[in-house]
C-alpha cells in the first residue's frame, strides 16, 4: 500500500544531531541543534524546575486531562512573561492565550487557525528561515514565500530590502518574524527598525506572526520581548508563538504558548474558541506535567526570581563564548573578520562557511555544524572552544589561502 511513498530525507537539524552522536571523534563538538548546554557540556536541569518537580512528587495529583486551552495558571504566566506584567492588551482581556506543545505546536495551531480565518493568504518567511517554518505553514495549506532578511556581505540585516518587500505585500498577508535571537542567523532588528516594521504592518494590514523561542537568551527577558510588546501597544492584531524549551530547559516536556492579540475582549473570546477547536482536532490537550512545572516556577515569586537569575547565567555564558571565539580567532586568523560572533545575538551565529569547509570541520575535526552554516553557540565551553577555533582556523585558512 505504501511502497510508492518517497523516502523522508530527514530533518537537516535533527539528522545531523543524530550523525554527531554516531561519530567517534574523541574531541567532537555538537553545534547542530538549538539546545543550551552548560559549561560542563550538559543540558541543565534548572534548580527552579527541580524544586517544582520535587513538590509534584511529594504531593502527587491525578493526571487528568487539561482543558483544551491548557492550565489557567500557565496561560496567565505566558501572558506575563511575553507581554509584560503591565500589558494593557492583557489587562483589557484582548489576548487569547493557550498552552501548546512547545513553540512548534504553537506555530501549527496558529497556522491551522489562520487557514480557517484567511484561507487565501500567503505566508512570508525570512530568508534564510528555520526550515520548519516553511514545512509547518506549507503543511497547513498556505503558499510560503521568502522576504529578504540576511545580507551575506555584512553578515547582518538586509533591512532596506526587507522593508521594500513588506511594503509590497497585499493586505492580510501573514508575516513570520522573530522578535529576538533570530533562528538561524542571530541577526536581530534594532528598536528603531522594529518601529518602521510596525508602521508598515499597520499601514498594509498585514498579519504579524511572531515566533519567540529564545526569550531571555539575547539581551534579557524584558528586552527580548520588545517587538511583541511594541506591536501589542501599537494596536496591531498579532499572533505570538512562545517556547519555554530553552529558557526553562524543558525541551521534551513540550511547553509553549500561543497568544493572539485582538481588537476587543469579545473578539479574543471568539479566537480562543477557534484555538480550542484546532487543538481538539489535533491532540486534544497539552501535557499535564510540563504545564504544572512551568506554571509552578513562573507563579511562585521566589522561584520566578531564581529562574530569571538562571536564565541570566545561560545568557552570560553564551555571550562569554562569543567573546572567547572572537578573541581566539583574532589571534589565530588575523585576516578573518570574526566580529559577527559578537554582533549576532542568542544561541545562533550564521557563519557563512561553505559546504566544503563544513564537511572538513566534521570529517577532520569532529565539529558538527548544520549545512546552512548556522552554529549553535552553547555547544561551546571553555574546555572545547580552543579545539573549535583551531578547527575553524584550519578550514578557513585552507580554503582562503
Ligand atoms: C533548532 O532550531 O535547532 C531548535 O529550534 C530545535 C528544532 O526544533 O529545530
Amino acid at each position: 500500500m505504501f511502497k510508492h511513498l518517497q523516502q523522508y530525507a530527514g530533518d537537516p537539524i535533527f539528522g545531523l544531531n543524530d550523525a554527531f552522536h554516531r561519530n567517534t571523534h574523541p574531541r567532537k563538538i555538537n553545534l547542530t541543534i538549538g539546545l543550551y548546554y552548560d559549561e560542563a557540556g550538559r543540558i541543565p536541569i534548572l534548580p527552579s524546575v527541580a524544586a517544582v518537580e520535587r513538590r509534584l512528587v511529594d504531593d502527587p495529583a491525578p493526571r487528568v486531562y487539561l482543558p483544551m486551552e491548557g492550565l489557567q495558571g500557565y496561560r496567565d504566566a505566558v501572558q506575563r512573561v511575553v507581554f509584560g506584567a503591565d500589558s494593557q492588551a492583557v489587562a483589557e482581556g484582548r489576548v487569547a492565550t493557550i498552552q501548546t506543545l512547545g513553540g512548534t505546536g504553537a506555530l501549527k495551531v496558529g497556522a491551522d487557525f489562520l487557514k480557517g480565518a484567511y484561507p487565501d493568504s500567503e505566508v512570508w518567511i525570512s530568508d534564510p528561515a528555520w526550515d520548519n517554518h516553511h514545512a509547518i505553514f506549507g503543511g497547513a495549506g498556505f503558499p510560503t514565500r521568502s522576504y529578504p532578511y540576511y545580507d551575506p556581505a555584512t553578515k547582518g540585516l538586509a533591512f532596506d530590502a526587507m522593508m521594500e518587500c513588506l511594503r509590497g505585500l497585499p493586505s492580510r498577508t501573514i508575516v513570520l518574524l522573530h522578535p529576538c535571537c533570530h533562528n538561524p542567523t542571530g541577526v536581530d532588528l534594532s528598536r528603531e527598525q522594529w518601529e518602521e516594521v510596525i508602521a508598515v504592518l499597520g499601514e498594509r494590514g498585514l498579519i504579524p506572526f511572531l515566533d519567540i523561542a529564545y526569550q531571555g537568551l539575547g539581551d534579557g527577558m524584558e528586552e527580548d520581548a520588545y517587538a511583541v510588546r511594541a506591536m501589542a501597544q501599537a494596536g496591531l492584531t498579532v499572533l505570538v508563538a512562545n517556547s519555554f524549551s530553552k529558557n526553562l530547559s524543558v525541551y521534551g516536556e513540550r511547553c509553549g504558548g500561543l497568544s493572539v492579540v485582538c481588537g476587543s475582549e469579545s473578539e479574543a473570546d471568539l479566537v480562543l474558541g477557534q484555538l480550542k477547536a484546532v487543538v481538539r482536532r489535533i491532540y486534544s490537550s497539552a501535557p499535564w506535567h510540563g504545564g504544572h512545572v512551568v506554571a509552578g516556577v513562573l507563579n511562585d515569586a521566589k522561584l520566578y526570581a531564581q529562574w530569571l537569575d538562571e536564565v541570566a547565567g545561560m545568557r552570560e555564558r553564551i555571550a562569554q563564548m562569543r567573546r572567547m571565539v572572537h578573541e581566539q580567532l583574532t589571534a589565530k586568523l588575523p585576516g578573518y573578520d570574526s566580529a559577527y560572533f559578537l554582533r549576532q545575538r542568542g544561541m545562533f551565529t550564521y557563519s557563512g562557511l561553505s559546504q566544503e569547509q563544513l564537511l572538513a570541520l566534521r570529517e577532520r575535526h569532529g565539529v558538527y555544524i548544520i549545512d546552512s552554516g548556522r552554529i549553535a553557540v552553547p555547544g561551546l565551553n571553555s574546555s572545547n572552544v580552543e579545539h573549535f577555533t583551531d578547527a575553524l582556523a584550519d578550514v578557513v585558512s585552507v580554503v582562503t589561502h
